[in-house]
């Protein structure tokens, strides 16, 4: 695996590559990576040519400074999967590399709806943050194509528009979620629970589960309010529980037994805030 530091170094290195034929398949991470993680660059494998992956931990995201502070990072670690999984381009730059202007948010993306509801409401500027290194990273990559997990459900709609916002060449491959045999949603911040805490963290898989199996057409407020009991009674301080519309996340009350749906979470377990998603 080939290591870059230097935007206009990979940038280089890149663009050479794409003249001699080669497609660039592109894994954007933060690191502390897990099997969820290395099942995307996978899946970029069995496209062939190139896989890039990087790790950076982007300021620009994080609305609260303490989890950007507490972000796990296991860089050695990361190195020795991406070997494993046979990744073959590793771009790791610092903040001053991504931002050699500092952190200001000088341009801003049309987001609409998407950023005011569910993490975006949970997280102002979050989203923002996560167009603009995103942004930042495809003028670094030249991706053909991009690899996002289905766990950050809304994340993929976001860099969907983002992608159609700016008209840019990358098509988007959304990969299942990763889960641990317990239904645990694989995550990087899964990595700061206790082992109790990662048992009681199963309880957001098993009530997804329980909406998806009890989820009938009509009214399902009340449906929705049984999830967040049951979370808030397992211990978790719940940012939402809700049922969206899979195409474009509207919210429901009532379902017509036809449109495709989505069920999300948001709870924090102490100071941890583990999101999941289930389509039903
Ligand atoms: P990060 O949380 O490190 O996730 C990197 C990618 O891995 C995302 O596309 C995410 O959806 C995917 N992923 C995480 N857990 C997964 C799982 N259990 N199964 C499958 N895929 C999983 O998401 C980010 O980083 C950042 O916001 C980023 C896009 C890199 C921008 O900074």
């Amino acid at each position: 695996m080939i290591l870059f530091k230097k935007a206009a170094e990979i940038n280089d290195w890149l663009l050479k590559s794409k003249v001699s034929g080669q497609k660039i398949r592109f894994i954007p991470t933060m690191g502390a990576l897990h099997p969820g993680h290395t099942s995307l660059i996978e899946a970029s494998k069995q496209a062939g040519s190139i896989s890039v992956c990087s790790i950076f931990v982007n300021p620009a995201q994080f609305n609260d400074a303490t989890d950007f502070v507490n972000y796990p990072t296991t860089i050695e670690k990361d190195i020795d999967a991406l070997e494993k999984a046979v990744c073959d381009v590793l771009f790791l730059p610092a903040v001053s590399e991504m931002y050699p202007a500092g952190n200001g948010n000088e341009k801003t993306y049309n987001l609409g709806y998407l950023e005011t509801v569910l993490v975006g409401k949970y997280r102002p500027g979050h989203f923002q943050g996560v167009c603009l290194v995103v942004h930042r990273l495809l003028n670094i990559i030249p991706a053909d194509d991009l690899y996002l997990g289905q766990k950050d459900y809304q994340q993929c709609m976001v860099i969907k528009k983002l992608v159609e916002l700016e008209k840019l060449n990358t098509t988007i491959h959304i990969c299942p979620t990763l889960r641990e045999t317990s239904g645990l949603a694989m995550s990087s911040r899964n990595m700061r629970l206790t082992a109790e805490a990662r048992e009681q963290a199963v309880k957001i898989f098993e009530t997804l589960s329980y909406v998806k199996n009890n989820i009938k057409p009509g009214d399902v407020a009340a449906l929705k309010q049984t999830a967040i009991d049951k979370l808030t009674n397992a211990g978790f301080n719940v940012d939402y529980v809700e049922i969206a519309t899979a195409g474009n996340l509207d919210l429901i009350n009532h379902w017509d037994g036809n449109r495709k749906l989505v069920a999300v979470a948001a709870a924090f377990l102490g100071d941890v805030r583990l999101i999941d998603n289930m389509l039903l």
